[in-house]
């Protein structure tokens, strides 16, 4: 089985360069990437939208100066697209090629050629298993997946191996640091979450939010900052169909700052709120509960 080198040499070091990274990481993220790497199980990070669990895992790549391979999930995505596939095309012009010049070559002979590395589509999983050099696998909204992508997964990140019947079995030089998100929409399975550490991402605390904002949108004044996070909080109380996520603090801070607002009054929230709230509904709720109308 590959090695994997630990990355990281405390929880206090996964906090500094996350930060270095441009992510804040409070002690129960820190915590957990530690382990994670130290005892190089895959970290299965789940939450609700925008809070930051794409984010981890790109911060995490440049924190260790790996490169990140992303494998993105979605409803249909199967062993072809996650794993590998025959070049069908490049293997046909092969076959082609070597009929035209009469070359003499037996069936076998071609066989033994087109089932070649060179004929080989490595697709993100075992791309990050091939890899020498330093990698972050991110396994991006595994929920949306089908069920039977976990059976793969689970195949891989138990071993990290890959098995292609016609090459033989490979297996990871060096064990990348793998990253699982989910929104939870659905629930993954026991036997894939046993193998994974497991972190629940949720809203940031009020100050580790201001702290967000200053770090990602310098140039708002710390006051206006610090009005915006008590609005998008007063915000999240509500029952909402949609809640707004750390992304659409950022976003509403960037806007703040665009219209050259001074400060968040019930005009300057009135004519912004569609920068947060994306549902008509949510809008008049937010309106009637924080009397704008
Ligand atoms: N702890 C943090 N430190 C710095 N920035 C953060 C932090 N958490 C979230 N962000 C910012 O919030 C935004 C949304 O994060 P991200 O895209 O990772 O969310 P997500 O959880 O993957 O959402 P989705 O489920 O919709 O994919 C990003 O722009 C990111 O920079
Ligand atoms: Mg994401």
């Amino acid at each position: 089985m590959g090695q994997h080198s630990p990355q990281f040499g405390s929880v206090a070091d996964v906090a500094k360069r996350l930060a270095e990274a441009g992510y804040l990481a409070d002690d129960a993220i820190a915590t957990t990437v530690f382990l994670a790497d130290r005892l190089a199980k895959p970290l299965l990070v789940e939450g609700p939208a925008g809070v930051g669990k794409t984010e981890l895992a790109k911060a995490l790549a440049t924190a260790t100066g790996a490169d990140l391979i992303r494998l993105q999930c979605y409803e249909g995505l199967d062993e072809a697209r996650a794993l590998y596939e025959w070049n069908y095309k490049k293997q046909l012009l092969r076959i082609q090629a070597s009929a035209a010049t009469a070359s003499g070559e037996s069936w076998d002979e071609v066989h033994d050629d087109i089932f070649t590395e060179e004929f080989l589509l490595a697709r993100p999983l075992l791309t990050a298993i091939r890899r020498a050099e330093p990698t972050v696998l991110l396994i991006d909204e595994t929920d949306k997946a089908d069920v039977e992508v976990e059976g793969l997964l689970l195949e891989v990140l138990s071993d990290f191996q890959v098995t292609v019947p016609e090459l033989g079995t490979i297996v990871a030089s060096r064990r990348p640091i793998v990253v699982l998100t989910s929104n939870a929409t659905r629930e993954l399975s026991e036997a894939l979450k046993r193998r994974c550490l497991y972190l629940a991402l949720d809203y940031p605390s009020a100050e580790r939010e201001r702290e967000i904002v200053q770090a990602k949108v310098p140039d708002l004044a710390p006051k206006l900052a610090e009005q915006l996070v008590r609005t998008v909080r007063a915000l999240r109380a509500m029952e909402l169909k949609k809640s707004p996520s750390i992304a659409e603090t950022l976003d509403w801070a960037h806007t703040l700052l665009a219209l050259g607002l001074s400060t968040l009054d019930e005009a300057a929230v009135k004519s912004t709120l569609g920068v947060v709230l994306k549902h008509a509904s949510d809008q008049e709720r937010a309106a009637t509960e924080l009397r704008l109308n």
